[in-house]
């Protein structure tokens, strides 16, 4: 076999999911441009599609399964197109869907533990033409020497750690990326380097399914802040973001790290996922809701400017309507910037699934809705907060006009700036908050 065969042939990669989907497409585009591949926006146009897929949720999967259906029909009128199918949903066991047998015309089959040898695969498909249909276990080989190909040339993902051994009742990501695994700290801080020094990345994002989990599984014992630390001594004009964060196992010492490291964003992910520790503690979280908004108040007393995003699931099974409506109290005491509000969604093999007090799916729907137009509230609220403040914001140019992004990924318009430099870091005071725009100047 022979990687000439793929030379100047096109590939496009539709992906579902998380950050960590997104990144871990960005390493297939590696690997494939290493056979000499080349990308094309066209998913009818190209010789290789490759679908990086999710199952978090029913929804994703139902999207990404009709998504490939509707590739049937092209791959009948060219035979020599190879579609290949893989992350977490051929990775589960007994989804919904029974790809091998749902997916007739699908070329490749494979899961989360062996994406990265997507090439090889493709090179014996070429060779034998026979369909390959590949779920492993466990890891064959980390992807972490897989060169990225990243289309965003502000952010950078970084991979810290992989799996998840929290078993949160309702998920599915243990089971689908397997057990927790650190990345070693030296090539963490390389990779930095380079995306800083060498490729001019302004953000670089830490990323794992818990990120306080890092390094417990190391040798030599580390923890995140202490990584956190050692990647600020990067010199540059950067700033690290992280997700996600745990409630249950976020120290003070990574509180202190956010307050004091002028290279760490002033931005926190902290999933809640309910307001009712009831549900909490059903959802095996490991924490209350006293626990969560003492982490809360101490973040917001030692950052005042910090830009607070939340994840919460709504009809969980057994949640009451005084659950419930916990939850909307949480969101008003909180006020987040941002919350990411999923209805729950059974998945089989989870433990959550067997709970006997399912909650129906209209009153999912009008819960999630209502925790919605109250969000949508507080939000529009909270830009008053803005007012007379100073954040250190990255400078762009939008449309030709300057532009501050916070950490946290709000806008402040700069009307009065004058030059064409962007991609700094630079103090802007907001002075106007008008339609829930905000603008300001250039203090430092
Ligand atoms: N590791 C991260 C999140 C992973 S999944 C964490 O622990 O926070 C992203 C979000 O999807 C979760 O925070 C949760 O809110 C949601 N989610 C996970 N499983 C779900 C399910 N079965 N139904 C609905 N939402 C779910
Ligand atoms: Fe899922 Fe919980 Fe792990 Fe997050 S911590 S990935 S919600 S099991
Ligand atoms: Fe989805 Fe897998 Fe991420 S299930 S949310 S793509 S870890």
């Amino acid at each position: 076999m022979s990687s000439v065969d793929f030379w100047g042939k096109k590939f496009h990669v539709v992906t579902y999911g998380c950050q960590m989907n997104v990144h871990e497409s960005e390493k297939i585009r590696g690997l494939l441009y290493n056979l000499g591949m080349i990308e094309s926006n066209d998913i009818e146009d190209a010789d290789v599609v490759v679908f990086n897929t999710c199952c978090i949720r029913e929804g994703a999967e139902d999207r990404a399964y009709n998504n490939i259906m509707a590739l049937k029909k092209v791959k009948q009128a060219d035979k020599s197109k190879i579609i290949v199918v893989c992350g977490c949903m051929p990775q589960q066991k007994n989804g919904k869907y029974n790809l091998k047998t749902k997916l007739p015309f699908v070329d490749i089959i494979i899961g989360t533990h062996n994406i990265n040898m997507l090439d090889k695969y493709l090179l014996k498909f070429d060779e034998t033409h026979k369909r390959i249909i590949d779920i492993m276990e466990t890891p064959v080989a980390s992807m972490d020497n897989v060169k990225s190909v990243r289309d965003d040339k502000t952010n950078a993902y970084v991979n810290i750690i992989y799996g998840c051994d929290k078993f949160c009742t309702y998920c599915i990501v243990p089971y689908v990326r397997g057990r927790e695994k650190s990345r070693p700290v030296k090539e963490i801080y390389d990779e930095v380097k380079d995306l800083v020094q060498n490729q001019g990345y302004k953000f670089i994002t830490l990323l794992g399914q818990n990120v306080n989990s890092y390094g417990k599984d190391l040798e030599e014992k580390m923890t995140f802040s202490t990584l956190l630390n050692q990647l600020c001594t990067i010199e540059g004009d950067f700033k690290i973001k992280f997700m996600t964060s745990h409630p249950m196992d976020f120290s003070d010492d990574l509180i202190n790290v956010m307050k004091t490291q002028p290279k760490v964003a002033k931005a926190l992910h902290l999933p809640v996922q309910s307001g009712s520790s009831k549900v909490l503690a059903r959802m095996n979280r490991h924490y209350d809701i006293k626990h969560y908004m003492r982490i809360i108040k101490k973040v917001k007393h030692a950052i005042p400017n910090i830009s607070l995003s939340t994840d919460i699931i709504v009809g969980f099974p057994g949640e009451t309507e005084r659950d419930f409506n916990q939850t909307m109290k949480l969101i008003k005491r909180v006020k987040y910037d941002q919350i990411f509000a999923f209805m729950y969604s059974k998945r089989t093999g989870t433990p959550a699934a067997e709970f006997l007090d399912q909650i129906d799916e209209r009153t999912k729907s009008i819960r999630v809705n209502k925790l919605l137009r109250q969000q949508k509230l507080i939000q529009k609220d909270q830009v008053k907060k803005y007012f007379n403040r100073t954040y250190n914001c990255l400078i762009k140019q939008i449309n030709g006009v300057a532009v501050g992004i916070t950490d946290g990924g709000k806008e402040i318009y700069i009307p009065t700036y004058r030059y064409n430099n962007q991609n700094y870091f630079a103090d802007i005071k907001v002075e106007d908050v008008r339609n829930h725009k905000l603008s300001g100047v250039i203090v430092r």
